[in-house]
């Protein structure tokens, strides 16, 4: 490369780094994986390192990425939270382990080899042993104050349990404690159901999630996701520490204070031990409840960290990253495959998705036949067309993704896709969304938004119509029997016995079926309504205030802001879906068609717990959660989220966590289940 061509190449990779580090850490959105984006880096580093002459104090190369958004407290770290020098290579692991020889002067170095959990670092304060503050990375010297969102956070203590054995150490002044907070698979896929519920963007992968929610500026929202920690590092510690010396001590010491740590470590001597301990953590990682990229590997003695310090101090005046320490990432499962064709599928919403159809292919143990290429945007930036060789990974090794082209493997005659200007349903054109990325269907007629409003609405998370599936959908569509939900309640069985053959049976069935969810419970008409940002919970609460479908539709943004829980978002919202004349239309022929759903037990009247506000905590001896929210609400009872002064008891379990500890702050009664049973008599 000439002078110029290697100028040009380092501004390009620093802008493409500086947009991506926007979109992983602020954003919580990335567009390419772990995997790509290390690699930009590393070819960053290198290009600097052969040329000094263009190396750059602001390059990416000399930051960690910064994560600090609007609307939170900015707080300085007492000790700099720096990032890992990261590798995917055996041989750059045993050269670090060779430099740390040739600084220490020594040959058989103790190391501790840990899980890299793939979460959003954190820093905690304990002071006292009390938990005081919560701290995000931010930009390494000074992160985000998110210690009202931290603290929901069940099983992480905000007492440090004190030494028992006399001898140990006394907790100290002040403790600066570092750690990953993360999300559990199911939890994730929980949450981004009721995303796809509420029509809500999804989240690629629980990572992404993790750091959107610990960024929420709404700690009660927080608090409806289960966040969870695992605590790994020292920060500042006064006075300096004297029962643990080493990184394999401290990790003892964690525990016995009660924190959450790693389930498995491995203390070894010797690089051979360290790859032996990283095999080990390969197999075993799959099995864990956080996402593992990588093995951390660390000096265990305090004393030799302290000898070796830290890369960057001096000449940047800001620490970069340990030289004690180096990760080695495990390479993301991807595959190579063809695309045969991209086809379109159109959301209730009206969103239009490209999906990639592939040449069936093995990756992590399934067969992918399709992958998410999220928006018209992502296709052009990826330049991704049909007959294309592709990479696919698993982001986050739950939803399949097409990673990127291979150029070289393109076929000659392949042309660049063109995204559609029409609805692929009804021809309609299609608008960009107001701000956003996506296509939208704007026909309120379009059938395949009613075929999805429809079974959306008869889905169990809603109206709960039995044997009205995505098939039996279809058919009624196909068959203009059905235009809409309402059409459901006029259905006749006459009109259906022509469908099938000897339908008699089936027909009388589904025609009791729909008759019977006649009076449904309202709030599961509300859920079916599809109102944008109105999920079960929030259709409970709508059900609760205001009883009634037409009463909700009068109800004004200001009596929507008032229900305890709700947002100006969803507020809006609700107001917004009522103000429209197809959606009034909608509501008033359902009511003409039969639909008398049922408003909540009198509140005020019925109920041995009406009226009260009942917050769950930890697991129960013989009620599932959902048991116990069913026989609550039964009795007039509201179940919440978070513990208030408003609350009327907390209901807790086994392993309560810090709700329990809130509630006893607050003075609020705290009954078990067998209390529970007595309240209902
Ligand atoms: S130790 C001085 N240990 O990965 C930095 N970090 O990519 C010491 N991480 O910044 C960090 N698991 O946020 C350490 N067992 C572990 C870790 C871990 C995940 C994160 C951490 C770090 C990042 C580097």
């Amino acid at each position: 490369m000439s002078p110029n061509e290697v100028q040009s190449r380092i501004a390009m990779l620093r802008s493409e780094v500086a947009r991506h580090d926007e979109r992983y850490y602020r954003q919580a959105r990335p567009e390419i994986s772990d995997f790509d984006y290390d690699g930009l880096k590393r070819e960053l580093a290198e290009l600097e390192a052969h040329f000094p002459e263009f190396a750059a104090d602001e390059s990416s190369t000399r930051r960690v990425g910064d994560d600090r958004s609007e609307g939170f407290v900015r707080v300085k770290h007492r000790l700099a939270m720096t990032t890992l020098d990261n590798t995917y290579d055996e041989s750059e692991l045993r050269e670090f382990h060779a430099r740390l020889g040739k600084a220490l002067d020594a040959e058989d170095l103790a190391y501790t080899v840990e899980p890299k959990i793939d979460g959003v670092a954190v820093s905690l304060t304990y002071k006292k042993g009390k938990l005081t503050r919560a701290v995000t990375r931010g930009d390494g010297e000074e992160g985000d104050d998110v210690t009202a969102n931290v603290k929901t956070i069940r099983g992480l203590p905000h007492v440090l349990k004190p030494a028992v054995d006399l001898l140990a150490m006394p907790v100290p002044d002040l403790i600066e404690i570092r750690g990953e907070v993360f999300l559990r698979d199911e939890e994730f896929r929980r949450i981004n159901q009721l995303q796809e519920e509420t029509g809500e963007a999804l989240y690629a992968n629980p990572r992404n999630l993790a750091a959107g929610t610990l960024k929420q500026l709404d700690s009660k929202l927080v608090a409806t996701r289960r966040l969870e920690i695992v605590l790994y590092g020292l920060g500042a510690c006064e006075p300096p520490p004297t029962g643990f010396d080493s990184q394999s001590t401290f990790q003892s010491q964690l525990r016995s204070w009660g924190l959450p740590v790693v389930g498995k470590f491995w203390a070894v001597r010797g690089i051979d031990a360290v790859w032996t301990a990283i095999g080990e953590l390969d197999t075993l990682r799959r099995g864990f409840v956080y996402a593992t990229d990588g093995a951390v590997v660390k000096l265990d003695a305090f004393a030799q960290q302290a000898v070796v310090g830290y890369r960057g101090a001096g000449q940047a005046a800001r620490k970069l990253s340990p030289r004690w320490a180096c990760a080695y990432k495990f390479a993301p499962d991807r595959a190579e495959t063809r695309i045969n064709a991209i086809t379109l599928q159109v959301g209730r919403t009206g969103a239009v998705t490209p999906v990639a159809e592939l040449e069936p292919v093995l990756l992590a143990g399934t067969t992918v036949k399709r992958a998410t290429l999220h928006n018209a945007d992502e296709i052009a930036r990826k330049d991704v067309r049909i007959g294309d060789t592709v990479l696919v990974a698993k982001a986050g090794e739950i939803i399949p993704a097409v990673v990127r082209v291979l150029l070289e493997k393109r076929p000659p005659q392949c042309e660049a896709y063109v995204f559609p200007s029409e609805c692929p349903a009804c021809r309609t054109l299609l608008m960009r969304e107001e701000g956003g990325v996506k296509w939208m269907c704007q026909n309120p007629e379009c059938p395949e938004k009613m075929r999805r409003k429809i079974e959306h609405f008869s889905s169990k998370a809603c109206v709960d119509i039995d044997g009205l599936g995505e098939e039996i959908v279809d058919l009624l569509l196909k068959h203009e029997l059905i235009k809409n939900v309402s059409d459901l309640f006029r259905l006749k069985v006459e009109v259906l016995l022509p469908l099938k053959k000897s339908g008699e049976v089936w027909a009388t069935n589904l025609v009791n079926a729909i008759a019977a969810r006649r009076t449904a419970d309202l709030w599961r008409v509300i859920h079916g309504l599809g109102i944008p940002q109105v999920g079960a919970a929030s259709a409970k609460d709508l059900a609760r205030r205001f009883r009634s479908l037409d009463a909700l539709a009068e109800a004004s943004l200001n009596d929507l802001v008032q229900i305890d829980g709700f947002g100006e978002k969803t507020a809006e919202a609700v107001r917004t879906w009522f103000n429209q004349p197809a959606n009034l239309m909608l509501v008033s022929g359902l009511g003409n068609a039969g639909l008398n759903p049922a408003p909540p037990s009198d509140a005020t009247t019925g109920g041995a717990l009406a009226g009260k506000t009942i917050v769950l905590t930890g697991t129960l001896p013989t009620l599932s959660r959902e048991e116990a929210t069913a026989k609550i609400e039964a009795a007039g009872g509201k179940v919440s989220g978070s513990v208030s002064r408003k609350t009327h008891y907390v209901l807790a379990g086994e392993e309560a966590g810090s709700k329990l500890e809130k509630a006893k702050a607050l003075g609020v009664t705290v009954i078990d289940e067998a209390g529970l049973m007595e309240l209902l008599g």
